[in-house]
């Protein structure tokens, strides 16, 4: 039951065979300190079909999952429990529970029913800590008689004190908020529509009461490498400020291609979410990112999400014959001023993934700073005797522009990710100043599809905040980054902005030496760089 193969990430939800998409019904069960996660779910193949039910699987440490197999089904072959959320119902508002259930374990979960002529809300219990549900007998929940009507996430607001609802009329871009007091019966309040980058439709919504920081990263103490369950160590004063945000998921349509999360910050009053301005914030700026939920009853009232680290481009298409799809690591979510200027009043979404050392084996780990690099010489470093293909590193470089002798020539600092056993394979990335972009190149793999699927794209860019300015007044960048044999999660500035992306070298090529290098002289440093080879 194991959820390891050969192939398959170690420290990333992936199913034991068949096919996963969005995660669903993510809760944290207080009682038995046990993180569940639920998921789209085809146990019969490797690409998405119906019937579609819910998988499941939890975890302790938020690195290794145990697999439960099928959780939620759906009432016919011709059906799908489609994507949804499950809420803790502590004081038995539905009445689907007595005495014998634990508050903390009164799990109710509400979930489209996808059917040919309809989606509708279905809600489903369960006694025994969200291991196997019984179905509400009056479903369904909420129905308009719409084909496209789907995603409930359900939340307790506490200023009402109702159950709260989003979820997406798809075709229409609009996000409805519904709310109850019982969960079974629904009251429609208003609608959040037309917002962002719309695409083809809008799926997975989540409303949530995102803590904010004010000290911009650079000037607290950052809980970052040695951390276990650390994720809370700033959030948990009992004076934090929040605002709320809302996450909207889109596909097609991304401006990166196909799949993406975008997030809106502003205001709710129980009814009606009202947003700030009309800005568009990109959750995350990689291909494989999508479909984003939050945990309900995290502790510290944390918000911690986790995403489907694919995109409908491709997904079932990737070479992972065994199972397709694995989660994104799990995020800690935070707002924060954006940095450098600790003057400003806007906040951005931060996001610290949540990595548990106590389960993890440091096999090697190595620790340069100060290096300056030129362009004839580039330096290499092998990563550990036997790599296993997991990995984590993090890198700050400083930017002297003022040595660049042109800005038609290609200024980069590139680092090359290369295979143990095939160096020609390699996952490149890195910085290049006249475009003011960070890269990341996927594409030089002798696995078919990376080559042959024109929506695979090789390359993705973005643009980077400066992390902090030196004495001698030059930009200071960082990322760190977590390589986990076929997904890469990059963490920009302590997060402010984060990059997530499936990459495919051949079997069993996993990543063994780290070559640094620049196509110019003088501009770049490398202030400090620092590589963990890890295991499970
Ligand atoms: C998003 C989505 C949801 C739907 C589910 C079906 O990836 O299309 O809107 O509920 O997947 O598997």
């Amino acid at each position: 039951t194991g959820t390891h193969g050969p192939e398959r990430p170690l420290a990333h939800l992936t199913p034991t065979t068949g096919w996963m998409n969005d995660p669903n019904g993510l809760f944290y069960d207080n009682e038995t300190a046990t993180y569940h996660a639920y998921y789209q779910y085809n146990p019969n193949d490797n690409v998405w079909d119906l019937p579609l039910f819910w998988g499941h699987a939890s975890s302790k440490n938020l690195v290794t999952w145990e697999d439960h197999g099928v959780a939620l089904e759906p009432m016919d072959d011709e059906s799908g429990a489609f994507s949804g959320s499950i809420v803790i119902d502590r004081n038995n508002t539905s009445g689907f529970f007595d005495n014998s259930t634990l508050p903390g374990q009164r799990i109710v979960a509400l979930y489209t029913e996808n059917s040919n002529v309809s989606e509708s809300q279905f809600a489903a219990y369960s006694l025994d800590g969200g291991y196997t549900f019984d179905y509400y007998e009056h479903n369904p929940v909420l129905d308009i008689n719409s084909t496209q009507f789907r995603d409930p996430k359900v939340f307790w607001h506490d200023e009402t004190e109702r159950w709260i609802m989003t979820l997406a009329l798809s075709q229409e871009y609009k996000i409805q908020i519904y709310t109850s007091e019982n969960l079974t019966s629904w009251e429609f309040k208003s609608n959040f529509s037309h917002h962002g980058i719309l695409g083809y439709q809008y799926e997975c919504p989540g409303l949530a009461k995102v803590p904010v920081i004010h000290d911009s990263p650079s000037n607290v103490t950052l809980h970052g490498n040695n951390s276990t369950m650390n994720a809370t160590a700033q959030t948990n004063s009992s004076s934090v400020d929040h605002k709320w945000v809302m996450f909207i998921s889109i596909n097609p349509g991304a401006p990166m291609g196909g799949s993406f999360n975008e997030y809106f910050i502003g205001d709710f009053d129980g009814e009606t979410f009202t947003a700030q301005d009309a800005a568009t914030r990109v959750v995350d700026h990689g291909k494989d990112f999508y479909a984003m939920q939050t945990f309900s009853d995290a502790p510290n009232n944390d918000v911690l999400g986790i995403a489907w680290a694919s995109n409908w481009d491709y997904a079932a298409y990737v070479p992972t014959e065994d199972y397709r799809s694995s989660m994104s690591l799990v995020r800690n979510l935070t707002l924060r001023p954006y940095s450098p200027n600790p003057e400003t009043t806007e906040f951005t979404l931060y996001s610290e993934p949540i990595l548990n050392y106590t389960q993890l084996n440091t096999n090697q780990s190595m620790h340069k700073t100060s290096l300056e690099l030129n362009s004839e010489e580039s330096v290499s470093y092998r990563l550990g005797k036997s790599p296993q293909g997991l990995l984590e590193f993090s890198l700050e470089w400083k930017v002297n522009s003022s040595a660049l002798t042109s800005k038609h020539e290609f200024a980069d600092m590139s680092l090359y990710f290369q295979g143990a056993e095939d160096d020609d394979e390699y996952l490149r990335l890195g910085y290049e100043q006249n475009a003011a972009a960070f890269f990341l190149d996927r594409g030089n793999s002798e696995v078919d599809f990376v080559n042959e699927n024109p929506f695979f794209n090789n390359r993705v860019s973005q643009n980077i905040e400066i992390y902090k300015i030196a004495e001698d007044g030059l930009p200071i960048f960082k990322v760190r980054g977590i390589i986990d044999r076929n997904i890469i999660e990059l963490f920009f500035n302590d997060g402010s902005s984060t990059s997530t992306n499936l990459f495919f070298l051949s079997e069993e090529n996993y990543i063994g030496t780290v070559e640094i290098s620049s196509g110019v002289d003088n501009v770049y440093t490398i202030l400090d760089f620092d590589v963990k080879q890890l295991s499970v």
